[in-house]
């Protein structure tokens, strides 16, 4: 059986891209792949001086891409507005946006600007906002994709509406797990709220496998608890590259064939490595009921209206 690799991606000249988090890891690596498919990417980073290092080294490897940077802390609702204000002044369709910048089991509590628990306000709440903003130009484009980068952590997640910002007893893999499985239940019911306004939008979730980036440095690395202390090596015996991780995110938002409301991640072993193809999340991640809820909460908490 043939493996889908980069190889496959189609053309993506005249389209649009903008990846979070894309200085490093796999929004990098899926920035790179797009721009040498031919496509005008916008890294949304929150740290500039680490978007030029990343814009530079692209151009250093592919001297003709187009690679803009925009200014984008999704723990702060004011830089995603001030982010979004900045791009929707330029009037362009957006075909591709990726939703993949993310914090991973942080050791101790920490808040967004807004009070939000740093995770499930970065990874959900944050993209939540920003996809909301772009939506109207996402919509303009003749067929965008919205790509939403979850993980195998949201097995075994718990979105607690009773205390979101883990006020009470704030445990680090639970807390990464619940943003994890929001990811899933946004792109999910966006899928749903799309396909209701007949929109030529598709929203798709995928997940990198276990892949060795600085996500595990930034965030079990800096316990003091030895055992998550050692994660970081231990993911770099059993991890992939963080080029092959881009792949299901590369797969979403570029293969002809990926579908609106589809997962997928790595075919290897448990879903840890290997090349992208339609998985299976656990069942409450497709229960409209909760991802109502959540979408609720969500707007409630961040003041943002979805056009949808
Ligand atoms: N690596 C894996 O095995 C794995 C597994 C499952 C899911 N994932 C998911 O994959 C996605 C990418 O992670 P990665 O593994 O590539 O990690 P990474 O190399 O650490 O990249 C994370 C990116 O997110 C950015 N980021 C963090 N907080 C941000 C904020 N407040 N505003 C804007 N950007 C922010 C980081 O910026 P800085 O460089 O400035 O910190 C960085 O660019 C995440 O959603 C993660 O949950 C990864």
């Amino acid at each position: 059986m043939s493996h889908w690799t980069t190889s496959e991606i189609p053309l993506q000249a005249g389209k649009l891209a903008l990846v979070t988090g894309a200085n490093i890891g796999i929004g990098f690596h899926a920035a790179k792949e797009l721009a040498r498919a031919g496509c005008t990417v916008i890294l949304a980073c929150r740290n500039q001086q680490k978007a030029e290092a990343a814009r530079q080294s692209i151009l250093k490897e592919l001297p003709n891409a187009n690679i803009e940077i925009l200014s984008l802390d999704l723990a702060s609702l004011v830089s995603i507005h001030a982010a979004a204000d900045q791009f929707l002044a330029s009037g362009r369709a957006l075909d591709l946006l990726i939703n993949n910048a993310g914090v991973m089991a942080l050791p101790t509590r920490q808040l967004t600007a807004d009070g939000f628990e740093l995770q499930f306000g970065t990874n959900h709440l944050g993209h939540f906002v920003h996809t909301g903003l772009l939506l109207p130009s996402v919509l303009r484009a003749p067929a965008g994709r919205i790509v939403t980068v979850s993980s195998l952590a949201h097995r075994g997640g718990k979105i607690r509406f009773d205390d979101l910002r883990w006020d009470k007893d704030y445990v680090p893999w639970p807390a990464y797990r619940q943003s994890k499985l929001a990811n899933l239940l946004f792109g999910f019911e966006l899928q749903r709220r799309l396909e209701r306004m007949e929109a030529p939008a598709r929203s798709i979730v995928v997940h990198p496998g276990v892949s060795v980036t600085n996500l595990f440095h930034a965030g079990p690395g800096q316990s003091k608890n030895l055992f998550m202390k050692i994660i970081p090596f231990f993911i770099t015996i059993i991890g992939q590259s963080d080029a092959q991780g881009a792949l299901p995110t590369l797969y979403g938002v570029t293969a002809p064939e990926a579908q609106g409301g589809r997962y997928y991640g790595p075919d290897g072993f448990r879903e840890m490595r290997g090349f992208p193809v339609e998985v299976k999340a656990e069942a409450q991640a497709y229960d409209p009921e909760l991802a109502a809820r959540l979408w609720q909460v969500s707007q409630d908490l961040t003041g943002i209206r979805y056009p949808l």
